[in-house]
């Protein structure tokens, strides 16, 4: 059986900053309340006539992986990824970076899981490098919330968290034992799908209907829906399950930890984790108080920031964590 690791990880925001003041313009919030229960100042959004969109986004990430890896992007044999906003309904994204990389006809697919999307998009990477099946799987979460949220007060609840952005790992066959992914730990909670959810367009909410059902537009399904204290709440207790899950696994404490990269989906419920497990600064990366919540691309682009800012060496513990939209958890626990 073989092992992978991430060989060279890369990220991608947009230019145009948003801070909380700029939202105050468009809604009823303020910066205080913003940054007191989110932690986020600012975040990225996407600018009408940059060129940015889902697909472009996770290729910009995607080249700067590539080119950290030292491979060519005709070594790619599989691209895995990861969005809640995809550019389309269907085909999925994947096939769109492998035609804006141009790289043969190699297999892409597309995970839809949300916030714990790169996580098992890793996960999937991780399984057929194990198999011995590809060699190097690029894996890229990716997203446009600004072009879907309800930017009124009507939607001040989920609007001022999400932010746009994109994060890319090349994950490759190990050469050395026991460095790189020791093991991912996924799990789902389907009955609590719709806490967390854009209910259409999709088929049971077809446009036609969305209008005919809502003529006053005051319930729109095509804008998501949070019910943040219960996820909240469920967030704080499966993130820890899916850390300490994940450490057992492979004979570890939380004293073993070198680096977390929890999904940054709230300051708060990082911070909660980290005095859970009494965790110091060093050992937790936190990037939401720049970017908001990028679901699917919030680890990789703290991934990626960590190892940039070399907080991350040779020979570390890094333990990544998401909960999210679905519900769906998952940890992957690294050597690096
Ligand atoms: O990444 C996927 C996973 N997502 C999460 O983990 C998110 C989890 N949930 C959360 O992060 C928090 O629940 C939120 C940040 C979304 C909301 O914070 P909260 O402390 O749970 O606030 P709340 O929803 O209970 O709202 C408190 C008050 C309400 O007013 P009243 O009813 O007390 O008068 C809201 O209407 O705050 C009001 N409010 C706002 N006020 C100013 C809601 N959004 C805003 C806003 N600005 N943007």
């Amino acid at each position: 059986m073989y092992q992978s690791k991430i060989a060279g990880l890369g990220s991608y925001v947009p230019e145009n900053v948003v801070t909380n003041d700029d939202l105050a313009k468009l809604m009823d919030t303020n910066d205080e309340w913003i940054q007191e229960r989110t932690g986020i100042k600012e975040r990225r959004h996407i600018k009408k006539g940059d060129g940015n969109t889902t697909a472009t986004m996770g290729v910009k990430a995607a080249k700067i992986a590539i080119e950290r890896a030292g491979i060519s992007k005709d070594d790619i044999d599989l691209i895995v990824f990861a969005t809640l906003s995809p550019d389309y309904y269907f085909p999925g994204g994947g096939v769109q970076v492998q035609d804006m990389l141009d790289i043969n006809t190699c297999p892409a697919l597309d995970v839809r899981n949300q916030c714990s999307g790169f996580i098992y998009a890793l996960s999937v990477a991780d399984q057929y490098i194990k198999t011995g099946m590809y060699q190097n799987v690029l894996v890229i979460g990716s997203e446009n919330h600004s072009g879907g949220l309800d930017f009124t007060t009507r939607g001040r609840g989920v609007s001022v968290i999400f932010g746009d952005g994109a994060g890319a790992a090349v994950v490759t066959r190990s050469d050395h034992n026991g460095q790189g992914i020791l093991s991912t730990h996924l799990h789902s909670e389907g009955k609590h799908a719709l806490e967390l959810s854009l209910k259409g367009p999709s088929t049971l909410h077809w446009v036609p209907e969305i209008i005919a059902e809502n003529p006053q537009g005051d319930d729109i399904p095509y804008y998501p829906y949070m019910n943040g204290q219960f996820v909240f709440k469920n967030a704080v207790v499966r993130f820890s399950e899916v850390i300490m899950e994940g450490l057992q696994a492979n004979g570890l404490d939380v004293k073993d930890i070198d680096m977390l990269i929890p999904h940054q989906a709230n300051l708060r419920i990082s911070q909660f984790i980290q005095q859970k497990f009494k965790l110091s600064d060093d050992q937790v990366y936190n990037n939401i108080q720049k970017y908001g919540n990028t679901t699917a691309a919030s680890i990789p682009i703290a991934l990626t920031e960590a190892w940039e800012n070399g907080k991350i060496k040779e020979g570390d513990t890094v333990v990544l964590a998401a909960f999210g939209s679905g519900f769906t958890w998952a940890s992957a626990i690294m050597k690096w």
